[in-house]
């Protein structure tokens, strides 16, 4: 089958179905983190409501997770609402509360048959009623894929999900049952929403903001970042190949020095 616009790719797409002959399989990251930022202007530069660029924007990230799965990148995490977006205009804010729901719902077949693993972090028990069943049917009936782990931010904030993991220590500190001395990092890492889930080696930013908007404030400690001023319904193969072959250049160091 040729995929068409249509299909979501485009035929200069379709070429890039193999990871580009220049990218050194061994070195891609494992996990790759990406703030889809830009829909509302990518929108409204064509004249279009904000909420076209976030259906365009559903689009840009199905592509991205399927080029992760052909090109063997293991995992995936978009940070698709943040804490603070509730403060946006309340048509905006029900629109993808609805937008999610439906999509999920479109999505659970194709990811099944692809074998995806789909997770979502954040604060989940505030989210509406129907999308929170749409969400734990989703991560149940995926949990024993064994393809790409796809994780998706929803009414995610770095700072709550560190807020919530030291009250939950706290709280088996005063049962008696953990004793402070034992915190250490990999403990906490297991209160994390992201508990299990490798730290991302890479972290994209679309739109051309160089900040992080409270995502994954822990898990970034040590990845490597790319800003591109590409909006995030733009974000291509193409783009993703640059990202990746900026990423391929960087020498990751981890503090240390490299030995001569
Ligand atoms: C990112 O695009 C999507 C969400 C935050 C849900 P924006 O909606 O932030 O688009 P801009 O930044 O206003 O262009
Ligand atoms: C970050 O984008 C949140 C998501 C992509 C879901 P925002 O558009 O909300 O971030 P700011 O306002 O530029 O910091
Ligand atoms: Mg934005």
């Amino acid at each position: 089958m040729v995929d068409t616009e249509e299909s979501g790719m485009s035929a200069k797409q379709t070429l890039l179905r193999t990871l580009p002959a220049d990218l050194d399989p061994a070195r891609l990251p494992k996990h790759v983190a990406v703030i889809m930022d830009g829909n509302g202007r990518w929108a409204q530069s064509r004249g279009l409501p904000r909420i076209v660029g976030h259906q365009r924007g559903v689009d840009a990230l199905k592509n991205l997770l399927r080029c992760c799965d052909d090109w063997g990148i293991g995992a995936l995490t978009a940070y698709a609402f943040s804490t603070e977006n509730w403060g946006r205009p309340l048509e905006e804010v029900d629109f993808l509360m609805t937008l999610f729901e439906r999509v999920l719902r479109q999505q659970l077949r194709e990811m099944m048959a692809e074998n995806v693993r789909i997770r979502f972090v954040g604060h989940l028990e505030t989210l509406p009623p129907s999308l929170q069943s749409e969400i734990e049917r989703a991560m149940a009936e995926t949990q024993g894929n064994t393809g790409i782990q796809f994780t998706v931010a929803t009414n995610y904030g770095g700072r709550q999900e560190i807020v919530e993991a030291c009250r939950a220590i706290a709280q088996q500190v005063r049962q008696g049952s953990l004793d402070p001395d034992c915190i250490d990092q990999t403990l906490f890492s297991q209160h994390l929403y992201t508990a299990n889930l490798g730290d991302p080696d890479l972290l994209i930013r679309t739109s051309g903001e160089m900040r992080i908007s409270n995502f994954l404030l822990w898990q970034v400690a040590y990845a490597e970042l790319y800003v591109t001023e590409t909006l995030w319904p733009a974000f291509d193969r193409e783009a993703f190949h640059r990202a990746l072959t900026s990423y391929q250049q960087r020498d990751r160091r981890f503090g240390k020095v490299r030995p001569r």
